[in-house]
């Protein structure tokens, strides 16, 4: 579905955004527009890609105007601009909501006015139940989405707005994993926050192959969610000792706004979910489109489960996680 199309990425020179751009060039593309703040993240970018398939856009997703022009002509709209980092946005809630609600919000009007007919927004496990205002404000990205296809667009079509949820990625910007290689390269000791903490894990090229699947199999207002394994923080702390030398840890507490574990569908949203083999599907109850599940090929209800959650799913071995650590190339960047 990606072959001559045309993509915008919000965000593109993040983690997810570069390394969705590398894959989505790979399954033949016609253009992908990068839109993001920092020049010298694009400049970067551009000079590692070399690819004129690619174009740089400056522009904030609080500025609706300069969003409708980046989205002339385009076919698919992946959202994935976002201030992601608990503590700054604990400190700092009203920018966040300026750039995680309000862009959101402008990023959905612009796919209205320019007749999108797609448009993916990368959400988090933090969003479900949220406890900190990061998850409060993608809680709201998400509602913003899944309600926006009941909205007619300029030429009186509908956009498909989709939710994504999904885990920690893997060695992704501000992530565990690199701090915790740092501070053993550096011969420091490890600062923990909880051993028994757990988190769902999902290495980078798990995330593109759950995107692209997700892109493709939606209709508009679904929510999409993998199956997921999970990691204790201890688990990880044993692999990379193995893997790098003991050098201690200290515990440090866990941080405001953090939870013990994640849940990426919570009890009550079992009621719409359906699932596929590698992932879940939560309906919006509140759609005027949903398409009738048949249409879904291969979707089965889910109706045994009490939560998702990272506590209650199958945790990676010491062994697992040293592969899936060394496979990533973490330790040698
Ligand atoms: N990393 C994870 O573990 C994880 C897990 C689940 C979900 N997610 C979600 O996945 C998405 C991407 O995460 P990531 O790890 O790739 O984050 P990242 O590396 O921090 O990248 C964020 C991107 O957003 C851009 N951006 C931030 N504010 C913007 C604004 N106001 N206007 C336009 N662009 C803006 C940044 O570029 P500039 O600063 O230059 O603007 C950058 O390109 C986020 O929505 C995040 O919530 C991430």
């Amino acid at each position: 579905m990606f072959r001559g199309k045309k993509i915008l990425i919000t965000g593109g020179t993040g983690s997810l955004g570069t390394a969705l751009t590398s894959r989505l060039l790979n399954e033949g593309v016609d253009t992908i527009r990068i839109f993001s703040r920092n020049e010298n993240k694009q400049i970067t970018m551009e000079s590692k890609f070399k690819d004129d398939r690619l174009r740089f856009l400056l522009g904030d997703i609080r500025d609706y105007s300069r969003l409708v022009r980046a989205m002339e002509d385009i076919d698919i709209v992946f959202h994935a601009a976002a201030l992601k980092h608990v503590p700054i946005i604990e400190y700092n809630p009203f920018e966040a909501i300026k750039t995680n609600v309000i862009g959101s919000q402008n990023v959905i009007d612009a796919c209205l006015e320019e007749n999108i007919p797609k448009a993916v927004a990368v959400g988090t496990d933090k969003a479900v139940s949220p406890l900190n205002t990061y998850g409060a404000t993608k809680l709201l990205m998400e509602k913003l989405f899944v309600t926006a296809s009941n909205y007619l667009q300029k030429d009186r079509h509908q956009t498909n707005f989709v939710a994504l949820r999904y885990g920690n990625v893997l060695g992704s910007s501000g992530s565990v994993i690199p701090k915790f290689i740092e501070q053993i390269k550096n011969k420091e000791k490890i600062t923990i926050t909880d051993p028994s903490m757990t988190r769902f894990s999902i290495t980078m090229d798990e995330a593109l192959d759950f995107i692209l699947k997700a892109t493709e199999i939606s209709k508009g207002s679904e929510i999409f969610i993998p199956k997921l394994q999970a990691y204790s923080i201890s688990g990880i702390k044993d692999a990379l000792f193995d893997l790098l030398g003991n050098t201690g840890s200290d515990i440090i507490g866990i941080r405001e706004g953090e939870k013990m574990n994640e849940v990426l569908l919570n009890r009550e949203e079992i009621r719409y979910s359906w699932e596929y083999e590698n992932m879940y599907m939560v309906l919006n109850p509140l759609s005027k489109n949903n398409v009738p599940i048949d249409e879904y090929s291969n979707a089965t209800k889910v109706d045994s489960m009490d939560e998702y959650s990272s506590d209650s799913v199958k945790k990676f071995s010491i062994e697992e996680m040293k592969k899936i650590i060394t496979n990533s190339k973490l330790l040698t960047k």
